[in-house]
């Protein structure tokens, strides 16, 4: 028996949310290789080369949907814009995660992804907690939890930064509750 497992996609207003693409490469490698970007969230490498989004790519396409959703953040007349997900790396309550490529900030992009992805992981997964975290210089991306329904929950966590040599930084810790 043969099992093909189709990635779920979500609409919002202006916004498809699509499991990423070996096609993405291209554009994810333009938009991921500012320090603006990888500078804001843990885990992405700076520079970023065309070789650190097809391997990224690589390992999206065999990720477990159930415990990781991370997706491509569409929009129709400019393509490919940011990526968001849910995933459970840091511990048994979902975290939610995004970037947007620099040209389409300050368009409501993100807290329009964020919301569509809590609608889905309140109805598909099931969980009514899900937690976040800015780095304490990333002042925009704290409003767009507090937009998309997060509250502060006090505690500070040093997170890890690659693109900033790996350094500690302090971390503001949000939660969202369905
Ligand atoms: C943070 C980021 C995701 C925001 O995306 P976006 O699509 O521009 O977000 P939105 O347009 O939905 O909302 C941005 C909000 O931040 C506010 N903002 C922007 N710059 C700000 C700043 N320097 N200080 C305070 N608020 C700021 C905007 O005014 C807006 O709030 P408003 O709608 O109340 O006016 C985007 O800048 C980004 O990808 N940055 C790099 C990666 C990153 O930070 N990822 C998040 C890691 S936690």
């Amino acid at each position: 028996m043969c099992a093909i497992e189709i990635s779920p996609a979500i609409s919002t207003e202006r916004l498809l949310l699509r499991g990423p693409v070996a096609n993405d490469a291209d554009r994810l490698t333009l938009l991921a290789g500012d320090i603006g970007v990888a500078g804001m969230v843990s885990s992405m490498p700076h520079p970023y080369g065309r070789a650190d989004a097809e391997a990224w790519l690589a390992r999206m396409q065999k990720a477990d949907w159930d415990r990781d959703a991370v997706f491509a953040i569409e929009h129709h007349a400019f393509g490919l814009v940011g990526m968001v997900g849910v995933t459970h790396r840091h511990g048994p309550r979902p975290e939610l995660g995004y970037w947007l490529g620099r040209p389409f900030w300050n368009r409501g992009y993100a807290t329009e992804a964020a919301r569509g992805v809590l609608t889905w992981v309140k109805r598909d997964w099931r969980k009514r907690v899900v937690v976040a975290g800015h780095f304490t210089d990333n002042p925009a991306s704290g409003a767009v939890l507090c937009k998309a329904g997060f509250l502060y929950t006090g505690d500070v966590e040093l997170r890890p930064c690659l693109a900033r040599g790996g350094a500690e930084v302090p971390t503001r810790m949000m939660v969202w509750l369905a």
